[in-house]
């Protein structure tokens, strides 16, 4: 049997921190519910100490879901860790995410600070954490670009401290797949204590590495992934859920597998598109409206006569429901054809190439060809037959 692979998804924090996309309560909870049908392991539910709704929202998620672990986040503040506590008081099983940042750049501008304080202070952070509950998360902001040799030291004064998850953030999104792999990699190879806690992906999609930087994490050791649905989260985003889970799936060599019941992943995507006020760009792998249409000639005939020469993925799968043939003025006869036989007009021989040619007279001055166009087109076979 392969490793689990825990599926942490931050939609409710993360996502939820894009202008435009703030959602109350109520919606959260809808939300919440649905990334439990969804399977997900962690739900982080918010950042309690942000405000009040947000506060609110955690505590009644923890009194709505029962299955996922409920997270809060919090800086490496002990205020921030006591609102975080308290607002998992109903949860069944609840985690602090508590952390700082790691990189030079954190360090020296934002926080003004030494690397020997923010060791100090992550340690500390996770200690006072660990009295409100067993299960403790620390997040190395900006580990995408921290010094190797700091980024291991902390994470390993953090697992003695108590970390039993260490998340290791490319928060601007900057790294290659090689470089964030290899983070993963020297972790498990230097951190003498590293099997005491689980390495979480955390990245996001600045150069459009999201994905593949995730997908790299896990081929070199880390078994926690954050994700959003849709990929939604602060300027280009997170690393979208739906993208990673199907990447798994389709390669057996990642040896490890996830407990997300797939196809409900369209809707899911839906349900969050429609409530954040997002739309999914229709080229989006995996949940995009173009993801399974297929509208050139080469790949509709292969489509047609096997659809795995053209898709790696069943659309079932995901809870599309079928792949689509889309006629174009770059559609062939076999796709032509095909729509035909869909509304009973069996057409073969010369009679389908008269029609295919007017087809592709008014496929040129027109984008999408529907059914009434297609019957106007075969009018007279219907007619006389
Ligand atoms: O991107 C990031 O570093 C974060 C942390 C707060 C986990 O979102
Ligand atoms: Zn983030």
């Amino acid at each position: 049997m392969s490793e689990k692979l825990w599926i942490f998804d931050t939609t409710l924090r993360d996502g939820e921190q894009v202008p435009g996309c703030q959602l109350n309560t109520q919606e959260k909870i809808v939300v919440a519910k649905a990334l439990e049908e969804l399977g997900v392991d962690i739900i982080e539910a918010g950042f309690p100490i942000s405000s009040p709704g947000d506060f609110n929202s955690v505590l009644e998620i923890s009194k709505a879901v029962s299955n996922p672990i409920i997270c809060a986040l919090s800086r490496a503040v002990e205020k921030d860790i006591e609102v975080a506590a308290q607002s998992l008081k109903f949860a069944k099983k609840g985690r602090i995410h508590t952390g700082i940042g790691v990189s030079p750049y954190h360090i020296q501008f934002k926080l003004r600070s030494t690397p020997e304080d923010i060791i100090a202070r992550g340690v500390a952070a996770v200690k006072f954490a660990r009295r409100f509950v067993d299960d403790v998360e620390f997040y190395a902001e900006d580990a995408g670009r921290a010094d190797e040799d700091f980024l291991n030291k902390i994470i390993e004064e953090v697992i003695k401290a108590g970390a039993t998850v260490v998340n290791i953030p490319d928060t601007t999104g900057y790294c290659l797949p090689e470089q964030y792999g290899a983070i993963i990699a020297s972790l498990r190879n230097n951190v003498p204590n590293i099997d005491k806690a689980i390495i979480a992906t955390h990245c996001h999609n600045d150069l459009g590495m999201a994905t593949a930087n995730t997908v790299s994490g896990v081929q070199h050791g880390a078994r926690q992934v954050e994700v959003t649905i849709n990929g939604i989260g602060e300027r280009a985003g997170n690393t979208s859920m739906e993208e990673v889970v199907m990447a798994i799936k389709c390669h057996k060599s990642i040896d490890v597998h996830t407990e997300i019941v797939t196809p409900r992943i369209y809707n899911t995507s839906r349900l969050v598109s429609k409530l954040m006020n997002m739309p999914v760009q229709p080229n989006k792998a995996i949940v995009g409206r173009n993801a399974f249409a297929h509208s050139s000639g080469i790949h509709q005939d292969g489509v047609l006569k096997h659809r795995e020469n053209y898709e790696i993925i069943d659309p079932k799968d995901v809870g599309v429901g079928e792949s689509t043939i889309v006629l174009t003025a770059r559609s062939g006869r076999a796709a032509l054809k095909h729509h035909l036989d869909a509304l009973g007009v069996e057409l073969e021989g010369e009679a389908l190439r008269e029609v295919y040619e007017e087809f592709l007279i008014l496929a040129d001055s027109k984008r999408d060809i529907g059914r009434k166009d297609l019957l106007g087109l075969v009018g007279k076979y219907v007619e006389d037959s």
